[in-house]
């Protein structure tokens, strides 16, 4: 039986896990980041890794990996993310996750991953069809389930890769026995989905986004360039349709929300709207900038080494139950 599936011992383990694939934006902070810092608070156990497996499915090219995956550590460290609290780990850095894979992938029926969306979107937005990105929901089954996770808090995006991987631990106990937890989504549906500058969803395949770590410069360019409608200087605005308030508010509390959504109401222009965006996003991402700066690449590497070490040991274990489950051992 695994051990937190057990009713006797109801622990909550959670894991989630981020793809380095280009600059964080303030889609991922408010969307992923923010609610997995409190996802880790709550629960008994929690790990985190770096997907940089999954990531050669749409990065080829070595060196802007190398740079997503130096840079995605830092970037979590420098958000609060913290070792005492969640095993931080690297994917490639424990075999276990590909050989899992490969296991899985003998008792996932073809129509599962035929009916994944996510694959489709990508190749529609002109990623190349490799089998890789085809089957990749199965490798993130085994990331999921090698750590025996019972939650998973993912965007709706990724709820039915959950769901896939839900599917394939309940295909593999019925052959083989209880060996793994069977594990639940959890969406986080408080979280609406953050704007980019023209309004769609902020996501950097649309070049949308506003940066989390970003030079100012570059987020006072992206904050100009928010797309608005045509109403004068003095008009009156509708807060809800508008997408420099609906950024803007990510970093207010309840009353100043109320307090800018009046101003927008009575004729706030967008230039002056803009110009309070962009001093709320430099009051906001100032101190985790300083953070940022104060963490070394060496101190990222050790918290890697010990995160690793600390991953492998629960993956090698499941990998055993496993293969002795299939006759392997
Ligand atoms: P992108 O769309 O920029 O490629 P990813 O797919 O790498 O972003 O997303 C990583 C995480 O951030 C996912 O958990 C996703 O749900 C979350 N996320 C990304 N963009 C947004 C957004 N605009 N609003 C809310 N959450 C988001
Ligand atoms: N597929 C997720 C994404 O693209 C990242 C990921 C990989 C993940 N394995 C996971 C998330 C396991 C949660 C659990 O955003």
């Amino acid at each position: 039986m695994p051990p937190s599936s057990s009713p006797a011992s109801p622990r909550l383990r959670v894991l989630s896990g981020i793809q380095p694939s280009g600059s964080l934006h303030l889609g991922n902070y408010f969307g992923s980041i923010l609610p997995n810092l409190e996802m880790t608070g709550k629960a008994d156990e929690s790990f985190f890794f770096i997907a940089d497996l999954q990531a050669l499915t749409t990065v080829h090219d070595a060196a802007a990996l190398r740079k997503a995956r130096e840079d995605i550590i830092l970037d979590h460290l420098a958000c609060g993310f913290d070792p005492a609290k969640a095993v931080i780990f690297e994917q490639s850095k424990i075999p276990e996750h590909t050989e899992l894979m490969w296991i899985l992938s003998t008792v996932t029926p073809m129509g599962l991953l035929e009916r994944a969306v996510s694959y489709k979107d990508k190749v529609t937005q002109g990623i190349a069809a490799s089998v890789g990105l085809f089957t990749y929901p199965v490798l993130m089954a085994a990331d999921i389930l090698l750590y025996q996770t019972n939650v998973v808090p993912v965007g709706r995006d990724q709820k039915q890769h959950v769901e896939i991987a839900r599917d394939i631990a309940v295909k593999f106990n019925n052959a083989y026995g209880e060996v793994f937890t069977v594990p639940e989504p959890q969406i986080r549906a408080e979280i609406a989905v953050v704007a980019g500058t023209d309004g769609r969803k902020m996501s950097k395949s649309y070049g949308n986004t506003i940066a989390l770590f970003g030079e100012e410069k570059d987020i006072r360019k992206a904050i100009a360039g928010i797309k608005t409608d045509s109403k004068g200087m003095n008009d009156p605005k509708d807060p809800e349709t508008c997408p420099i308030f609906q950024i803007h508010k990510l970093f207010l509390r309840k009353n100043e929300i109320d307090a800018l959504a009046a101003e927008y109401r009575s004729g706030l222009s967008y230039a002056d709207g803009k110009k309070r965006l962009l001093e709320a996003y430099m009051d906001f991402s100032g101190p985790l900038r300083k953070k940022r700066e104060s963490i070394s690449r060496s101190d990222a590497v050790q918290v890697l080494e010990e995160g690793n070490a600390k991953a492998r040991l629960q993956a090698a274990q499941t990998l055993d139950q496993v293969k002795k489950a299939v006759g392997l051992l």
